[in-house]
């Protein structure tokens, strides 16, 4: 199929000398003002415009804006035509972002010349942004993949190590729902808007289900033990964060993002802190605790309590794991977060009883 050439030129001389040349490789659009060159491209796309500068009303520098506003027309080629050589309207056709410029009258070797290697040129652009399309479109699909992947790794691992204290491996998946749930509360009611931005959420929920991969280190004996624990056990019990933090920085400490590995290892190290500084392994106070543990803390506690443990049964109603969490406020928990829990009652009974 022969490419197809618009050529715009108040003068019919010029406009049918260009047919003769082009016309036997090319099919030729005359157009003898820019307004109707403008009106034709409308609704067609030509591979090439050959443009005239001086027309009456409207002049190729004119049209050509036009053509470089519109996203139809944005990428088709232009040669400009011209009766005059001087070298400031050669620099002016480029700068509008002319692809040649042609003098009249036409040399016909030249304008063929030209008009093919221009043509040419257009395609292999043409190609070339096909083929980084492509490619760059495999490439987000295969990160995707492998994001996939390394979430369901981590999941995996985590249930597995959780699974060893006999709880039914429901504590990871349940604890990155609530801190989805928590955070987003948050950010709606206007709390920590400065931090709680779409990709530390993502990051967050990530990060939630390592929390405890520290406990692979803890015996069975205190990891099962059906009653409450020694001073002794639950001392090295508490090591479990430490434990998880070291384990978290073998594991993902040499990958790229700063950020997120920072993020885990804050809600591995710090979900065990207490508001009043009573809290282990640092005795950390406050703000001084990451937001993202603060957030960790009231997810994994209010899961500890809904669910059955080897060492208690399950606390039910859910108002009443809300009174004793409540209990906590401005002791164990962050304030602002555990109001903003408490008030999320209807939504998360709803999602239990489901
Ligand atoms: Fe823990």
């Amino acid at each position: 199929m022969k490419n197809v050439i618009l050529v715009v030129d108040d003068d019919k001389t010029n406009l049918s000398l260009a047919q003769r040349i082009l016309g036997p490789q090319y099919r030729i659009a005359a157009g003898s003002s820019g307004e109707a060159a403008l009106k034709y491209l409308e609704t067609h796309r030509p591979d090439l415009i050959l443009l005239d500068i001086n027309m009456p009303n409207m002049d190729g520098f004119e049209v050509m804006e036009k053509l470089r506003s519109d996203v139809h027309t944005e990428t088709i080629p232009v040669i400009f035509l011209t009766a005059d050589s001087l070298a400031e309207t050669e620099i002016k056709c480029f700068q509008m972002g002319a692809m040649d410029f042609v003098t009249k009258p036409f040399v016909p070797d030249i304008l063929l010349s030209r008009v093919s290697k221009t043509i040419e040129l257009d395609q292999y652009r043409h190609n070339l942004e096909n083929m980084v399309n492509i490619q760059a479109q495999k490439i987000t699909e295969s990160s995707l993949r492998l994001g996939r992947i390394q979430d369901s790794v981590i999941i995996g691992m985590a249930n597995l190590i959780e699974s060893r204290d006999g709880s039914t491996g429901k504590h990871v998946k349940n604890t990155q729902t609530y801190v989805r749930m928590i955070a987003t509360e948050l950010l709606a009611k206007g709390y920590y808007t400065q931090e709680l931005t779409p990709s530390y959420i993502e990051d967050l929920c990530k990060a939630a289900p390592l929390h405890d991969v520290g406990k692979i280190k803890i015996p069975d004996a205190i990891l099962q033990k059906p009653g409450k624990l020694t001073a002794e056990e639950f001392e090295t019990m508490k090591l479990h964060t430490t434990h998880s933090r070291k384990i978290i920085q073998t594991i993902i400490g040499d990958i790229e993002d700063e950020h997120y590995v920072r993020l885990v290892e804050d809600i591995a190290l710090y979900h065990h802190e207490r508001w009043d500084g009573t809290g282990y392994p640092t005795g950390l106070t406050e703000d001084n605790i990451p937001l993202s543990a603060r957030i960790m803390a009231v997810a994994d506690v209010f899961d500890a309590l809904y669910e059955e443990r080897c060492y208690k049964p399950p606390v039910r109603p859910i108002e009443r794991i809300m009174q004793i969490m409540s209990e906590g406020r401005g002791t164990q928990f962050d304030p602002v977060i555990i109001d903003v829990f408490v008030g999320m009652l209807p939504q998360l009974k709803e999602m239990l009883e489901k």
